[in-house]
């Protein structure tokens, strides 16, 4: 598809790699289509990044219909920029578009259109060390009417912002809250699907975590709430005696490529790996009696943060002298080597621009 191209008249000028943060700056583009049922996809833009006008009866912001993606593009030592499996954010886009019941962006296109709009703006990669290029792309259903229904019209759009570590401990454990009155999603709602509403239904928590000093919270399943799920913006897994434990995909949780790379990289090294339900009480067993080890969560913007403590009924257990363990760093290591090409990607994962 040919992307029009609509100039800026000024650039910004590129924040300080030390003021970064998460998601605080944008680049001077944005990239933008439209669907409508009778059309498809069309007007494929690069604009400059600047506000969105919307009907006021425009379904998103009434009925939630949104679904987004969080991937990162990397500067390389030799300056060149790549982007890590790309195809698994397009395809699990799709998979909450239908979902949602928004419009399936062919994969080639999908593809296309990311890698010219990073192309546009990889000069806003940045370099310093744990610094990338956040990409944030989102659909919206964008019908102007107040009727519930599967929308006929769409918008999608690609943002990009550079962003260092999306906590403020970087690197260094946080502290994770176990929530056990708010659930995020049960099996058959939406939660494997990466869209606005599950956000939205953790905020509550997540404030009252906040308050109480915590990062965020670890969530339990919505119909019992015995089984642990997964952290507000990561899987999350454990290493209990030798085994590395993480929830199985039941539909409730995000399928996060992280997770999926973590669990490969053990695999490969030959860990001892479940995928598998996992009770709150075989978690707080193994914290009190030292068998748990290791815990850490895993995510694009996150990368592999360790817990440090774990908060339950108001009982903090410290996991591993709140200091990270080294199946976490490995996998650290081995992840962002890969990511900004400091190893040698032998499992084909990075995709140069
Ligand atoms: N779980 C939730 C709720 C998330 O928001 C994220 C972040 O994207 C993840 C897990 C990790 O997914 P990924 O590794 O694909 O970024
Ligand atoms: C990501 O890791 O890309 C996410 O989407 C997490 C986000 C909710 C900040």
């Amino acid at each position: 598809m040919d992307i029009k191209f609509v100039k800026a008249d000024v650039l910004k000028e590129k924040p300080e790699s030390s003021t970064l943060g998460f998601g605080k700056f944008f680049t001077d583009y944005m990239f933008m289509m439209d669907y409508s049922r009778e059309d498809g996809w069309h007007d494929a833009r690069i604009v400059p990044f600047a506000p969105i006008a919307l009907h006021p009866a425009s379904t998103v912001l009434h009925y939630g219909s949104e679904i987004f993606e969080g991937l990162k593009a990397y500067r390389t030592a030799d300056g060149s920029v790549q982007l890590f499996r790309p195809m698994e954010n397009i395809r699990r886009m799709n998979t909450s578009a239908d979902r949602l019941c928004l419009p399936q962006i062919p994969e080639d296109l999908a593809l296309q259109v990311l890698t010219e709009f990073v192309k546009v703006e990889q000069d806003w990669t940045p370099s310093a060390e744990g610094t990338s290029l956040y990409l944030r792309p989102f659909m919206f259903g964008n019908d102007e009417t107040l009727g519930v229904h599967a929308v006929h019209n769409a918008t999608y759009v690609i943002i990009a912002s550079p962003v260092g570590s999306y906590y403020k401990e970087g690197i260094n454990p946080v502290k994770i809250m176990i929530e056990d009155e708010d659930v995020r999603a049960v099996r058959g709602g939406t939660g494997y699907a990466k869209c606005g509403g599950n956000y939205a239904a953790s905020n509550r928590a997540g404030e009252r975590a906040e308050k109480k000093g915590y990062s965020q919270v670890l969530w339990l399943d919505g119909v019992e709430r015995k089984y642990i799920e997964e952290v507000g913006a990561m899987n999350v897994m454990f290493k209990i005696g030798d085994e590395i434990v993480t929830p199985m995909l039941s539909g409730s949780i995000l399928p996060g490529i992280t997770r999926k790379s973590c669990l490969e990289v053990l695999r490969q090294k030959g860990y001892k790996v479940s995928e598998r339900l996992i009770s709150i009480d075989e978690l707080a067993e193994a914290m009190q009696n030292g068998t748990l080890q290791e815990a850490w969560g895993c995510g694009t913007a996150a990368v592999i943060s360790p817990i440090g403590e774990l908060c339950y009924k108001d009982v903090k257990y410290a996991v591993n002298n709140g200091e990270i363990g080294e199946t976490t760093q490995m996998l650290y290591d081995t992840l962002t080597g890969i990511q900004w090409g400091k190893i040698e990607d032998t499992f084909n994962w990075t995709v140069k621009l």
